[in-house]
């Protein structure tokens, strides 16, 4: 069933239920309207008083927002704080040491209590050993690691000692890796001899090796190993340690380093329009304010609350509603080192189960793709689980359809759970349109309303805002403390991405196409306008795998299109046009594999086209453009309706409609 069919089909509204909006952090639509229509009597007070509520400063704030220097906005810019002070310390001075920080399962099942006392001594151990490294304040530390505790120690002892960290999936090939290695000008590499998932070994150090020996990342002194598997590593005795015997040496206390509230904590990568990642760069409070903040408003957050977030580290969801906002309030959390099918495909209810999770987050396609091992298998259905403990659910990474959000709303949430859909993006830091538990009435596939405070609009190409019920382009019109600072290194790039002249230098473009119903004024997001395409949640740049595909030397050129996909939201499709003949028959599929698994090796596993076509060329005008319009259509198998008559070469459309 097509998406349009599908919301056609589901206009029910979904009203939180007494008991839910009594007890909530944001009590019913009046609260809500109250706190937002307090932020717009008083943007900087409102933010200001949170700021201080929810976050430990060192040294108090006296500015809020600086609007000086547009569009490089700045907040709390005289405070002083540290995060891992905030997400750690302050809990134990609290009386808060005992409480159990992390409930981690490992991909076999073993489970690893941690508890806010042990978190810290491990954190603190961890910062001095990268200190002793020579590890400084402003030097950049990547981190290519595995789901585990030891991540998010690797993370917080940077943040402790001021040293913005830049975490690399650890799906991400050896030629990504060394491109952000390089970007970054990392001094050091946390990573582990291998990866679990699945009950199979990779082999993230080998990877790490060849992304340090394709060079430009001298400034890399150290290369630190968490010891998961024990498996067979190559050693460079001047170069690499162990984390755990670098720890065992070191004092389980180390003073945090006080940074001014704008000192960046971290640079994480993300696809754009051109062929480049952008080193999108978040601030130390403003950043810690939002992942708290968002927390504690969008899941209802209490402290009986058992928190499970199944986004990796690798990605700004781990960031935020793992590393940072969780521990920010001091919560107890599940964090997952595997995979959703393994042993089977009802590996997330039994976690679940097991550990009583009351809000859980995960992505549409991991829903998608279980509902269909559940449909298939009883055994394996959440029915077959007892998930009374859960009383929040969200979704992230991509829109879900009504389909999915309703049998996740009945088979998991037991018709109970309100379901938060949250919308974001890297560079906002966290949550920015979602419902409030305890409040927003739901209407499947909508991400509905702006969080407090936050200005989201729709607007035309010159920046005029458009009537609800019309379709345009997501803005949002006032610098919230979430937001990206700066792409690393790029100062320039991060203006004409974001605060385009086009839309009038002042609205921040988000990138993605948005409509607000007529009647409700709800937000639902239709996917990207730009050159971005999400496969399983994942961004991933057209440009970056055409580049991809062009280093290839059997191939001339490349275009790569998305293809709706009933699991992964979108597929990537390749066109691809040779240096030799246009192969046929098996030797096409032979290539296709081949440049399949080409693609894997230069970006990384997620990557990969589902579907590459080769051709004598590609669709062109005379001027000489693809027309990507063109491709789209093919990709999806539709006949070409569309105007031809400017094309250069109308014959290689037929030839390109063919699948392999
Ligand atoms: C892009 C951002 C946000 C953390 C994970 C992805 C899409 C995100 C939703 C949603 C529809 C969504 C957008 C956005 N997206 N959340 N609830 N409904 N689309 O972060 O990799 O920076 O990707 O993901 O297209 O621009 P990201």
């Amino acid at each position: 069933m097509s998406a349009i069919e599908s919301v056609l089909q589901e206009s029910r509204v979904f009203s939180p239920s007494a008991e839910t909006v009594a007890g909530a952090v944001i009590s019913g639509m009046d609260a809500y309207h109250a706190l937002a229509a307090e932020a717009e009597r008083d943007y900087d007070g409102f933010w200001a008083k949170l700021a201080r509520e929810t976050l430990s400063w060192h040294k108090p704030f006296t500015k809020v927002l600086d609007e000086s220097n547009a569009p490089f906005y700045t907040w709390f810019e005289d405070g002083e704080l540290n995060a891992s002070y905030n997400s750690l310390d302050r809990h134990v001075e609290a009386g808060r040491g005992d409480r159990t920080a992390i409930i981690f399962e490992a991909d076999d099942g073993t489970v690893t209590h941690v508890t806010y006392q042990d978190l810290l001594q491990r954190v603190s151990r961890f910062a001095n050993a990268l200190k002793r490294r020579g590890v400084k304040k402003g030097d950049r530390v990547v981190i290519y690691m595995p789901m585990s505790i030891e991540g998010v120690v690797a993370m917080q002892a940077c943040a402790r000692i001021g040293a913005p960290h830049s975490v690399v999936f650890g799906g991400f090939s050896s030629k990504s890796l060394n491109e952000r290695l390089v970007d970054v000008g990392a001094v050091a590499l946390v990573t582990a001899d291998e990866q679990m998932r699945g009950g199979k070994a990779l082999p993230l150090k080998r990877i790490a090796d060849e992304a340090l020996a394709m060079g430009g990342c001298e400034g890399v002194k150290s290369v630190i190993v968490y010891r998961r598997t024990g498996g067979d590593i190559e050693w460079h005795p001047e170069r690499d340690a162990w984390m755990d015997e670098l720890a065992q040496n070191e004092s389980d206390r180390c003073e945090p380093e006080w940074v001014g509230a704008e000192h960046p904590l971290f640079v994480l990568y993300t696809s754009g329009s051109t062929g480049k990642p952008k080193g999108v760069q978040h601030s130390t409070g403003g950043y810690l304010l939002w992942a708290a903040q968002t927390m504690k408003w969008t899941f209802d957050w209490k402290p009986s609350d058992i928190f499970w977030c199944t986004a990796d580290i690798g990605w700004v969801t781990g960031h935020t509603y793992i590393t940072y906002g969780p521990l920010a309030l001091g919560a107890t959390q599940v964090m997952f080192e595997g995979v959703p099918t393994y042993p089977d495909g009802g590996r997330f209810w039994s976690t679940i189960e097991k550990h009583k999770v009351s809000i859980f987050y995960t992505a549409p396609t991991a829903i998608r793709s279980l509902i269909k091992i559940a449909e298939a298998d009883q055994k394996v259905h959440p029915k077959s689980y007892d998930l009374s403990s859960l009383r929040i659910l969200g979704t992230v990474g991509e829109p879900i359809n009504p389909q999915a959000w309703v049998w996740y709303y009945e088979n998991v949430g037991g018709s109970r759970c309100p379901i938060v859909d949250t919308w974001w993006q890297t560079e906002t830091g966290g949550h920015m349109i979602s419902p409030m538990p305890g409040a927003t009435p739901l209407v499947p596939g909508s991400c509905t309303l702006p969080v407090p405070g936050i200005q989201a609009a729709i607007v035309d190409e010159t920046g005029q805002d458009v009537p609800n019920g019309q379709g345009g382009i997501l803005v949002i019109k006032r610098p919230w403390p979430g937001m990206l600072r700066t792409i690393w290194g790029d100062p320039e790039r991060f203006k004409k991405s974001y605060f385009p002249a086009e839309l009038g230098g002042k609205l921040y473009l988000a990138g993605d196409g948005s409509v607000r119903d007529k009647e409700t004024g709800y937000f639902t997001i239709m996917g990207r306008i730009d050159d971005v395409l999400n496969v399983s949640g994942h961004r991933l740049g057209t440009m970056e795998i055409e580049s991809a595909l062009v280093a290839n030397p059997i191939v001339a050129e490349a275009a790569v299109v998305g293809r709706p996909d009933e699991t992964t939201g979108e597929a990537v499709v390749a066109f691809v046009v040779l240096k030799r003949p246009c192969p046929e028959g098996e030797e096409a599929v032979k290539l296709a594999s081949e440049l399949r698994a080409w693609v894997a090796k230069e970006i990384g596993p997620i990557a990969k086209p589902k579907d590459i076509r080769f051709g004598e060329n590609l669709p062109k005008t005379r001027s000489g453009k693809i027309m990507r319009r063109l491709l789209r259509s093919l990709a999806k198998g539709e006949a070409i309706t569309q105007d031809v008559s400017t094309l250069e070469n109308p014959a290689i459309l037929e030839q390109l409609a063919q699948a392999r």
